[in-house]
């Protein structure tokens, strides 16, 4: 068994008896060993006596010194974690000198080395803790402290020397070696800090901001790389100008950096000035990138981006505050690629994340609150409760106070907190204030766990013309000991007639009319609303939009679905309707069960493929059913490899109801307009055909394998290309192999095209996935070292692969135990995070649920876990 770790506790926070107001920084740069001296002025907190304590880990000592003097042995005291340190006063000036090893550095955390030795370059992750691998500091978000930076580095070896704020000065030094240095007079906390050193070009723009600063905007990448930067910089500056008509919001330095990396545990980071991008979310070419992964770019650069006001400008004061920034900013960032793109596909698209990826975490033994109570590693804590369930709780207070009681609010909050560490209080507290309304009723969303329930109940009155419309709300069972307080649950609504009409709303006891859609707060566990004026039975529209993270339960007819999937013009609700309407029609196929879903479904899916006013894109997704992890959240006892037959059963009905000819008609007057161009129509028409392709491949993949074949010869980009090679690669004959055979050297050179190589494989179904994991893991490209391609071929078979990974002799149980076992050695984040995998094993049936549970507690009981990894899986079995 695990030796426990110790675990933090948000009850328990103290404001910080020692501050940092100003730090000097001077790294000598080298890539197995770096030497970095740190001046450290101090601040005492004359409330708190306790002695001066600094975090450092993999950190040699070098030389320690006080005020100027160096310290005896016995006047400080390192254990590996802490440095305690006698006889600091306010106002002393502390000089630590401490040497690391970047190359040795696999974890990716501190200051390491991407790529080969050679010729790769030196950056750092600071983002939670790992400041404290490059030098003795207090490594909390609610120290904030002004950062001058100098490097010093071989110039041929690092001609490129950055880090965060304004560059003041730099020079040439004896043996060939040469300076810089970097000023930056915001106080931050040293989660920001940031240092860049390496062989790389640059992309540059020159930036006014609205209120007159002039930025110079620069990408930084690798020489293969460069060509590659142009839509992130067109995308940085638009979302720079997004910042400040919506907001207000400028920027602040004069210099913004940006840097990709093919090395790196997470999506992006936005160090202060110098953001540094997983190469993933900031490259982007035709020949490469995918529709989906241009958003992703877009909507990665202007996440990075937002966090200079949500984030850095304003931090937070502890990391159980995480979503004030996080949730805030994703929340930000929707709204922006809503704007640029499709605001109805973007909620589609966030939605469908928010049911694949958070409503399972929240229902499973890694359940957590948006505001966490307690953790033992905080890095296991960036998760999608913490982002996108943080993010729709900000949806819901803004959509609360309309556009503009939420800008005034935001306005107010920035300016209150311009320069503090900040909590969830503080945010709540601004938003209500600044609109006269006590928001902090809200406060109880970030503190419990799993999806609320939300009951909905109609009733007709036909002789008094009344409609009422019953509404409860009922908390999970693992919501916690705050669940008996009934959350503030903003329903907007409509309702339609029969004809698919919007009636108008009236409210018995309201004197005026009130349109035909409304938001009503629920804020009691119960309560009736009571229309006038209704003449038939309507059909609710509920939730419309999805205006709060719930599981809603309304019992609607077949006919009733059908017909908000045929006429509500949210685009959102009508896709929803779609969505439910879909997963009774699953249920029809497994239980045999005699409603009319199945038929509802395809007649109404039918109508709209013939109808030509569809948009593309809308359809595409229209006529793609919920996903198997999601069909899986409605099941009591999972079995994958019966969910995925299922939905295969499912899609082949509706594509046989459509029929092969039209499907191939329509599929190939889209593919006789195949482009490379990015607008909405052209993307739009790239989805639909794919989704085609797909439909005909259920029905009829003697006719979806040609098709498949001359489209992957032909396409004009990374999206048709791939969206073939993945039906080529489920055909499984001689063409599928040739196809990737073909791929896999006509992408050799590149690392992100690769990748998609590995995923396509990885999430073939069924019994030969393992296989084929196994495979691709000898395949020369294939490394532990790199983030990415575990993500890729690991990542993608466990967690985008149920029936693959879920087989029902356990092999891949053990197959993940295994390689976690290795992964946790080199990099305890990117294990832990592959180990979320095992999530949902309680529900599973009880023979996968007994293999499973053997492989988890096999692991648990190995000696030397990772804090990261140990938390994980001691979550994962004993909750
Ligand atoms: N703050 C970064 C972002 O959301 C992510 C950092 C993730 N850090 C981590 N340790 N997992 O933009
Ligand atoms: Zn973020």
């Amino acid at each position: 068994p695990q030796q426990a770790s110790p675990v933090i506790r948000l009850r328990d926070y103290q404001p910080p008896a020692w501050r940092v107001e100003s730090i000097e920084l001077e790294v000598e740069l080298d890539i197995d060993a770096s030497e970095i001296v740190a001046r450290l002025q101090l601040r005492r907190d004359p409330a708190q006596s306790l002695p001066l304590r600094l975090d450092g880990e993999n950190l040699q000592l070098l030389s320690i010194a006080l005020d100027g003097r160096a310290l005896d042995a016995e006047a400080y005291r390192y254990d590996g974690c802490v440095l305690e340190i006698d006889g600091a006063r306010d106002g002393s000036m502390l000089e630590t000198r401490v040497r690391v090893r970047p190359a040795a550095n696999t974890a990716l955390e501190g200051l390491y080395l991407s790529g080969p030795r050679e010729s790769g370059f030196l950056l750092t992750q600071c983002e939670a803790e790992g400041f404290r691998h490059i030098t003795f500091f207090p490594d909390r978000p609610d120290v904030l402290s002004t950062y001058t930076v100098t490097l010093r580095a071989d110039r041929a070896r690092f001609p490129v020397l950055l880090a965060g704020g304004n560059p003041t000065g730099a020079g040439e030094l004896e043996g060939g070696r040469h300076w810089a240095r970097f000023v930056d007079p915001h106080p931050k906390p040293s989660y920001l800090f940031a240092l860049v050193a390496g062989r790389l070009e640059h992309l540059a723009r020159d930036y006014r901001t609205a209120d007159g600063r002039a930025v110079q905007l620069k990408i930084w990448a690798e020489a293969d790389a460069i060509g590659r930067c142009g839509y992130a910089l067109d995308a940085l500056e638009r979302a720079m100008r997004w910042d400040e008509q919506r907001y207000g919001r400028n920027y602040d330095l004069d210099v913004f950096h940006v840097v990709a990396t093919h090395d790196f545990n997470m999506g992006a980071m936005e160090n202060k000035g110098l953001n540094i991008f997983n190469a993933k979310y900031l490259l982007a070419d035709p020949d490469s990138t995918t529709d989906d992964e241009y958003r992703h770019v877009e909507a990665v650069v202007a996440h990075e981006y937002f966090h200079n006001w949500s984030g850095n400008r304003v931090t937070c004061r502890d990391w159980f505050q995480l979503s004030l920034k996080e949730g805030l900013t994703v929340f930000r960032e929707q709204s922006f690629s809503a704007d640029m793109n499709s605001a109805p596909l973007k909620r589609i698209e966030d939605v469908a994340l928010l049911r694949r990826a958070q409503f399972p975490e929240d229902a499973g033994p890694l359940a957590h609150p948006v505001r966490p109570a307690q953790y033992s590693e905080i890095n296991n804590f960036y998760t999608a409760t913490v982002y996108e369930k943080g993010a729709e709780l900000v949806r819901m207070l803004a959509g609360r106070l309309g556009a503009d009681g939420f800008r005034r609010g935001m306005d107010l909050y920035f300016e209150r907190n311009d320069g503090r560490a900040a909590t969830l209080e503080d945010f709540l507290g601004a938003l209500g204030e600044a609109n006269g309304t006590d928001l902090l009723p809200y406060l109880a969303w970030y503190g419990q766990s799993g999806t609320p329930r939300l009951r909905a109940q109609g009733h007709h009155d036909a002789a008094r013309r009344e409609y009422t419309l019953k509404l409860g709300q009922h908390a999970p069972g693992n919501a916690g000991p705050s669940a008996r307080t009934p959350l503030p649950i903003p329903v907007k609504l409509a309702l339609f007639a029969s004809d698919g009409r919007m009636l108008p709303l009236q409210l018995a006891g309201e004197a005026t009319d009130a349109g035909s859609e409304r938001v009503v707060v629920l804020e009691q566990a119960e309560q009736a609303l009571v229309f006038t004026g209704v003449e038939a039975p309507p059909v609710p529209s509920l939730l419309r939009g999805f205006s709060a993270p719930v599981i809603l339960e309304c019992d609607y007819t077949p006919a009733e679905l059908a017909l908000l999937l045929a006429h509500d013009p949210d685009g959102f609700n009508r896709w929803e309707a779609g969505q439910l309407l879909a997963a009774r029609a699953y249920e029809n196929l497994r239980d045999g069960s005699t409603d009319t879903s199945l038929q509802a479904w395809c007649g109404a899916l039918a109508r709209l493929f013939a109808d030509d006013g569809m948009d593309d894109a809308l359809l595409a997704d229209l006529l793609t059913p919920p996903g198997e992890i999601e069909l899986a959240e409605r099941e009591g006892a999972v079995d994958p490899g019966r969910i995925h037959q299922l939905r295969q059963a499912l899609q082949r009905t509706l594509a046989e109801r459509l029929g092969a000819d039209a499907l191939e008609q329509r599929y190939r007057t889209l593919a006789a307009r195949r482009s490379i161009a990015l607008d909405a129509a052209s993307q739009a028409s790239r989805r639909l055909s794919r989704r085609l392709l797909e439909l005909l491949e259920a029905c009829a993949s003697e006719r979806a394998l040609p098709l498949a074949a001359a489209q992957y010869r032909d396409a004009p980009g990374m999206t048709d290309r791939l969206a073939a090679l993945a039906v080529l690669a489920r055909g499984q004959a001689d063409e599928g192999e040739r196809a990737l055979a073909d791929y896999r050297q006509r992408y050799a050179g590149n690392a992100l095209a690769l990748d998609k190589w590995f995923a396509v494989q990885a999430q073939l179904p069924g019994l030969a996935a393992l296989p084929r994991v196994m495979r691709l893991e000898k395949d020369a490209a294939f490394t532990l070292h790199n983030p990415n391609r575990v993500q890729s071929l690991l990542g993608t078979f466990v967690r985008a692969n149920p029936s693959g990974f879920h087989r029902a002799d356990g092999a891949a149980y053990r197959f993940l135990t295994e390689r976690l076992g290795e992964l946790d050695a080199l990099n305890p984040q990117v294990a832990a995070r592959l180990a979320t995998a095992f999530n949902g094993w309680q529900r599973l049936e009880p023979g996968r649920r007994a293999l499973a549970q053997a492989a988890i507690a096999e692991l648990a009981g190995r000696a030397g876990l990772s804090r990261n990894l140990g938390e994980i899986i001691g979550n994962v079995l004993n909750h």
